[in-house]
């Protein structure tokens, strides 16, 4: 079996699925690498085959899974044309994932991990899309399935959850109280919680990070941006090039650029105050309901690591995020969701604050799609709808084809 180690204090820890995280400095737990000279299998379908060796799997279920990874990175010309970019950008399409989520990846190897350890009930805490992925994967396998809901989560989020027929249960409540209840409640019935900063969840984010280095030929990209709550999806991200790392294939990790909405930004703020903790945020504001996360638990881990690997935390408006938004949407036709929108809201801010950079190329991870929260484009003027009766359509698109 694996080991669990703190990459903030550096010490392995006991292995419990019911409490991954450091007795010193509660920081979540990760696993520790295997043996180094370990090979790619680009030949195989899916992407755990791919990656496999890097994975904390003896075995592979390949009917278990639901097709998730090998998405798209895409060229955004339009978005570099309008920002008079001397770099490219890219966006990394998580959306096209099997419940339109980067959360499909981390769900796929607790699903494996779950059927190694003989674990029959399973379950998570979320906003909503770890909600939905694991509702879907949970009954792909056949396990029972517990979903605990954040209480604002939104209306698509929740039946596009209900529809896989897992327990769903919305908890009304402090969040933060909620995943440590999970822990505790799941330790006493059995229930293994998979939420956001599982160890297993943030290795199949690993695959993700393997996924660029492949499809930019083999490079580390310079600029990495990414939407950051709980800070699971950042940390995996990082393991991921830290893995390419440890096996020589690059001589450096990328700059991390992790995003957060003003209205809910602790890591932000501890980064600006060069401060090493996390204060909690007591009342979040922001449209961006994926990563309203007051108080993160891996953010003291995201501090340390941006800390040592050159990158910097940026919080944007929900103002910037949802023109970021519209933009990527009519620019480049990608309907991302308002938490994917501050990537490109943050790259823009940044690139105005450090004009004298010239990255070689940035690339963003579009983690959700714009579908499961369709409130803030309910809230937009901008969309046009013209209503015409039938014999008023030829006159109608005869002046508009003009
Ligand atoms: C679409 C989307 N993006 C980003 C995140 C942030 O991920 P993490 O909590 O791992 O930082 C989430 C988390 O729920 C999400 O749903
Ligand atoms: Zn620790």
């Amino acid at each position: 079996m694996e080991k669990w180690y703190c990459l903030h204090c550096h010490r392995f820890q006991e292995l419990d699925i019911h409490s991954p995280f450091c007795h010193l400095c509660e920081s979540p737990l990760v696993i520790w690498p295997q043996k180094k000279g370990r090979s790619f299998h680009l030949d195989r379908p899916s992407s755990l085959e791919k990656f496999k060796a890097f994975l904390p799997l003896n075995r592979l279920e390949t009917k278990l899974s639901l097709g998730e990874g090998n998405t798209p990175l895409l060229r955004l010309y339009h978005i570099e044309k309008r920002l008079r970019s001397s770099f490219p950008i890219y966006a990394k399409n998580e959306m096209v994932n099997p419940t339109h989520s980067f959360k499909d990846r981390g769900t796929t190897v607790v699903i494996q991990k779950a059927l190694a350890l003989k674990i029959k009930k399973i379950g998570t805490v979320s906003t909503g899309n770890m909600a939905a992925s694991t509702a879907a994967y949970g009954a792909k396998a056949g396990l029972k399935t517990f979903i605990l809901l954040k209480e604002d989560a939104s209306l698509e989020k929740t039946l596009s959850t209900g529809i896989y027929g897992a327990n769903l249960i919305r908890v009304k409540g402090d969040y933060g109280e909620l995943f440590k209840e999970s822990y505790r409640i799941g330790k006493r019935v059995g229930i293994y919680f998979a939420n956001s900063c599982d160890p297993y969840r943030l290795e199949g984010y690993k695959i993700t990070s393997f996924e660029i280095y492949f499809q930019l030929g083999e490079r580390v990209p310079d600029y990495l941006f990414v939407p950051v709550s709980s800070g699971g999806h950042l940390v995996g991200l990082i393991l991921g090039f830290l893995d390419l790392f440890r096996e020589g294939l690059i001589k450096r990790l990328p700059h991390f650029i992790g995003l957060q909405a003003k209205g809910c930004s602790p890591i932000v703020q501890s980064w600006k105050k060069n401060l090493k903790e996390i204060v909690p945020i007591k009342v979040p504001q922001t449209i961006a309901h994926a990563i309203s996360n007051p108080s993160p638990p891996a953010g003291k881990l995201v501090l340390k690591l941006l800390r040592e690997t050159g990158g910097e935390m940026l919080a944007v408006t929900d103002e910037e995020l949802m023109r970021a938004q519209g933009e990527l949407a009519s620019l480049e036709g990608l309907f991302c969701d308002p938490a994917s929108a501050t990537t490109l809201a943050g790259l823009k801010k940044w690139y105005r604050l450090n004009r004298q950079i010239k990255p070689r190329e940035a690339v963003l991870v579009l983690t959700g799609t714009g579908l499961k929260d369709l409130s803030p484009v309910k809230e937009r003027e901008k969309i046009s709808l013209i209503s015409v009766s039938l014999s008023g359509l030829e006159e109608a698109l005869t002046s508009l084809a003009i």
